[in-house]
């Protein structure tokens, strides 16, 4: 058990996906895992164990925003031995090219800060996703005929943002999408030897002001799950 995490020693895989939202773990672990275990529940974050094709993986919330995910992602890679985490979640398109319902595999995420900024200070640290994982999960977006994108994200601390001219800079510079979590995910990564990868679908869209539609984000986000579980056991 740790500060945030309920699990016993043992009960948490060496691979764990990380959606934002606890019932979306329930919903891929009951979905996708067989037999999942509840492994964690401590303040409704809640984390399932079971197996998938014969390999044992782990699917735990992470709230939103970089400060909550900070704290299970820290948990997970220091007190369980998380050794691939794969951020599964949304996110806002910000080009053009880039639709609803679209997959981007984010290479590296760009931010304004994170919980590792007092690390960084001055120094624009760039953090990358994992290239094995990266690879793979390029290859299952291909077998699977996803319509996806490869290149930079963008990790926002705030969701409502006010910064107009902040987005368009962003989109100037090619960022494909914005969502909250995976720059710090990506630091984490980096300081503690282990792989990730963020797997995203476009939820909505900054340039168009489209939304996915509630009833055909469950599809969408399966194909998602897939492509990060064919990525971590390739
Ligand atoms: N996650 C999904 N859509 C988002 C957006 N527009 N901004 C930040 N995070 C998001």
């Amino acid at each position: 058990m740790t500060v945030h995490i309920g699990a016993a020693p043992g009960d948490i895989a060496e691979t764990v996906l990380l959606p934002g939202d606890p019932y979306r773990a329930k919903w891929a672990a009951e979905t996708f895992l067989e037999n999942p275990q509840l492994v964690n529940e401590v303040r409704g974050m809640l984390a399932y164990t079971g197996e998938w094709k014969g390999n044992r993986v782990t699917i735990h919330g992470s709230g939103m925003g970089m400060p909550s995910l900070s704290i299970y992602a820290n948990e997970l890679i220091r007190d369980y031995n998380a050794k691939t985490l794969i951020r599964i979640g949304s996110c806002g398109g910000m080009q053009d090219k880039v639709k609803i319902r679209d997959i981007i595999l984010a290479m590296t995420a760009s931010s304004i800060s994170t919980p590792s900024s007092g690390i960084f200070k001055e120094f624009n640290f760039a953090p990358p996703a994992d290239w094995t994982l990266l690879k793979n999960a390029v290859a299952a977006a291909e077998t699977r005929k996803s319509n996806y994108h490869v290149g930079s994200i963008y990790s926002s601390d705030v969701f409502y943002d006010e910064r107009p001219d902040l987005n368009k800079e962003m989109t100037r510079h090619g960022i494909l999408g914005v969502e909250m979590e995976a720059a710090e995910l990506y630091n984490l990564a980096a300081r503690y030897g282990v792989r990730a990868l963020a797997v995203l679908t476009v939820s909505d869209h900054l340039l168009t002001g489209e939304a996915l539609p509630s009833e055909d984000r469950e599809k969408s986000f399966g194909d998602m799950v897939e492509i990060a579980l064919e990525a971590a056991f390739t």
